[in-house]
């Protein structure tokens, strides 16, 4: 299993903060957000991750993270030139990724749940992650039946049938290299994860498990004081690096 960490994008929601820095590497309590979902990678014992960022980045985030030695762990990392959409990582990342599994995460993603058992435990097919949140329009949503068997996923949906998130961090076989060059460009312009999570749905592949702790997506200033607080309050004692 390797990992993914997609730290792209332009962050226009949190200017001016975003303007001469990555929205990952701002501050959250005591660390860069980027040190989050790199906790939740490393906990789960994986060794090779590759950190994907905006061009006009990249040099902060060699400076910030190196060579991974100090974390034990290597990284590679590459550039994206567009954010293109959550799911053309994986075309990034083919060569990279070889034969194996990934493990993606979110830059921007904070988890207090210890996820390292899903990692470990992946065999084929793809996992993701589920928690309620109160503004479903916002994420990609998972609807269930009575027995809770996932049946439908949809990206920001403008009536949700559920309020079940699927979040940051999704785990795939190495087939999700094939299936997200085969994707087309949503009406927004980008090549969806949630497309890959329904080509998985569409083959019986997709297991959707829940979350029981905390989990934020700090893609608004409201969500960053959220997790600053998180972070302060709960996650230091789980933190390793
Ligand atoms: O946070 C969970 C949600 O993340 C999911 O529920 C959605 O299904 C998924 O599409 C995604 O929605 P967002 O609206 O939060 O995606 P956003 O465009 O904000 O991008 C998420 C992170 O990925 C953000 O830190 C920027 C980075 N990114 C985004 C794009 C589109 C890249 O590095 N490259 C990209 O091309």
């Amino acid at each position: 299993m390797k990992g993914i960490i997609l730290s792209g994008g332009s962050a226009t929601r949190l200017r001016p903060c975003t303007k001469v820095t990555s929205k990952q590497l701002l501050p959250v309590y005591n660390r860069p957000m980027i040190y989050y979902p790199l906790n939740t990678l490393i906990k789960a014992g994986i060794k090779e991750i590759m950190i994907i960022v905006a061009p006009e980045r990249a040099g902060d985030y060699l400076n910030l993270l190196g060579s991974g030695k100090d974390f034990g762990v290597k990284f590679t990392y590459e550039v994206q030139d567009k954010p293109e959409g959550l799911a053309q990582a994986f075309i990034i990342g083919e060569t990279f990724l070889e034969d194996d599994s990934v493990c993606m995460i979110l830059g921007d993603n904070i988890f207090e749940d210890d996820l390292a058992d899903d990692v470990k435990s992946f065999q084929s097919g793809a996992k993701v992650f589920a928690k309620q949140v109160k503004d479903p329009e916002r994420f990609g949503i998972v609807e269930f039946d009575a027995n809770m068997k996932a049946v439908s996923i949809e990206e920001k949906p403008a009536q949700p049938k559920s309020n079940y998130c699927v979040t940051g961090m999704y785990l795939y076989d190495n087939r999700v290299v094939k299936v997200a060059k085969e994707l087309k460009p949503s009406t927004r312009g980008e090549l969806e994860i949630t497309d890959i999570n329904k080509w998985y749905l569409a083959q019986g592949e997709l297991e959707v498990a829940m979350i029981s702790g905390a989990w934020i997506d700090t893609g608004t200033f409201d969500s960053l004081l959220e997790a600053q607080n998180l972070a302060k309050e709960k996650l230091q004692s789980k933190l390793v690096i």
